[in-house]
């Protein structure tokens, strides 16, 4: 194991590095040249992407072009097999196991488009369980988790078993249990995949007013054009490679 793969106490997560982001004003996530391939199946191709502190950025393309595989790469999730993940000025994909979970848990939200609740507990249980793995002291996680129920507009659903929520309802929590630790990044992957127009419209309200206000830069996989308006840039994956940055007309 490498020197680089420990960051010094007190540091942030990643290791600086001469020429790395995060220094100056530059991109707070970058990948460069990232390949990944599932067996002789190739995922990404050489792909390159740069989001800055604070944007919102939704990723497009066709199923299968490898958006998802992307995310997984950049949320630490996936090591690439080639090419270079940066995150707030150091080498994410460098990193060994534990430290890029430790960064998952404290510095990202995940949004998925489903599956990511735990069923039998409660809405409440759920919120706070992220602040509970990082040790938070359990009332003030509870507390938080009340807080964020309010911002999404969830009052009273708290002690509801999150099995039992709408859709719409499931992927506000969702949102709350990824924003309640105040993470750097948050990554959703078709967060509205399974919800009407209109439901799926109020979630992205929520989510990217939220994101705003807090400051909070956002990765967003989706199909849908109506979801990729509520960002600030759009960008096109196809056969592995992004092909495309460029603004959305209009962007919220
Ligand atoms: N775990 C895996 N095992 C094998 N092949 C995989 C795996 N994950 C992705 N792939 C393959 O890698 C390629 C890119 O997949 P990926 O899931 O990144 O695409 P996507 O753009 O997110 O598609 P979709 O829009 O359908 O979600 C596809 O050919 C896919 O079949
Ligand atoms: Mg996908």
């Amino acid at each position: 194991m490498s020197a680089a793969e420990y960051p010094k106490p007190g540091k942030s997560l990643t290791v600086p590095s001469p020429g790395g982001t995060g220094d100056g004003g530059g991109p707070l996530i970058e990948a460069r040249g990232l390949y990944r391939s599932f067996g002789s199946t190739p995922a990404l191709q050489g792909a390159d992407l740069a989001v800055d502190p604070g944007e919102i950025v939704a990723v497009m393309g066709p199923s299968g072009s490898g958006k998802s595989t992307l995310l997984h790469c950049l949320a630490g999730i996936f090591r690439p097999d080639r090419g270079e993940v940066w995150f707030d000025g150091g080498r994410l994909d460098l990193l060994n196991e534990n430290r890029r979970t430790e960064l998952r848990r404290t510095a990202f939200g995940f949004v998925f488009q489903f599956g990511q609740l735990v069923p039998e507990l409660t809405v409440a249980d759920n919120i706070a369980l992220p602040l509970l793995f990082n040790r938070d002291d359990r009332k003030d996680a509870y507390r938080k988790a009340d807080d964020w129920l309010n911002r999404l507009e969830l009052d009273g659903l708290g002690g509801r078993r999150t099995g039992e929520l709408s859709g719409g309802q499931a992927q506000r929590v969702a949102i709350a249990r990824a924003l309640v630790i105040h993470p750097r990044v948050v990554f959703a992957d078709e967060p509205t995949g399974s919800l009407d127009s209109l439901t799926g419209e109020r979630v992205m309200d929520l989510l990217t007013d939220l994101a705003r206000a807090e400051g909070t830069t956002v990765v967003l996989v989706t199909h849908d054009a109506r979801v990729a308006a509520y960002a600030d840039r759009e960008i096109m994956v196809r056969d592995g490679l992004v092909t495309s940055p460029f603004p959305v007309e209009g962007g919220r």
